[in-house]
């Protein structure tokens, strides 16, 4: 479903701990954590690809399986990690590094993602 990318601007609050969004030229559009990747261009960019991140196995898999993150695929990621990598690479034993979750307003951060960095 459609979120609304200024309402997820917002919402980003919750993801800065650990994520920043900065551009290729040094630009922050949101500073934050270095705890996760940097989410700059996330949309579209295959998962696992933040080059010099050390992802987990679990990313690692998911990005050999190929994929390539969609606003969809972000709002189901952000709800249950674990689960969505689980389902994704068919390995019920997959753990991702990312322990937080979100059960709402998944569409609109999916959306405002889709803004930064396109
Ligand atoms: C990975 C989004 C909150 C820590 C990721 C990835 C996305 C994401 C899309 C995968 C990126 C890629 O494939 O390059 C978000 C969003 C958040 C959020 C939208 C807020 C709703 C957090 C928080 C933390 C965190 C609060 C820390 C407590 C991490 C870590 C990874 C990660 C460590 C790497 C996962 C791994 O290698 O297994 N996040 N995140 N995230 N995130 Fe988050």
């Amino acid at each position: 479903q459609d979120g609304d990318a200024a309402a997820g601007e917002k919402e980003f609050r919750k993801c800065k701990a650990c994520h920043m969004i900065q551009s290729p030229s040094g630009e922050d559009i949101v500073k934050g954590g270095k705890t996760g990747p940097n989410l700059f261009g996330v949309v579209g960019r295959p998962a696992g690809s933040e080059e010099g991140f050390k992802y987990s196995e679990a990313l690692i898999a998911l990005k050999d399986a190929g994929e390539v993150w969609t606003p969809e695929d972000l709002a189901a990621y952000m709800t249950d990690p674990n689960k969505f990598v689980q389902e994704k690479t068919g390995d019920s034993s997959a753990r991702t590094k990312m322990t937080f979750k979100l059960n709402k307003n998944q569409a609109d951060i999916a959306a405002f993602l889709a803004t930064a960095g396109q």
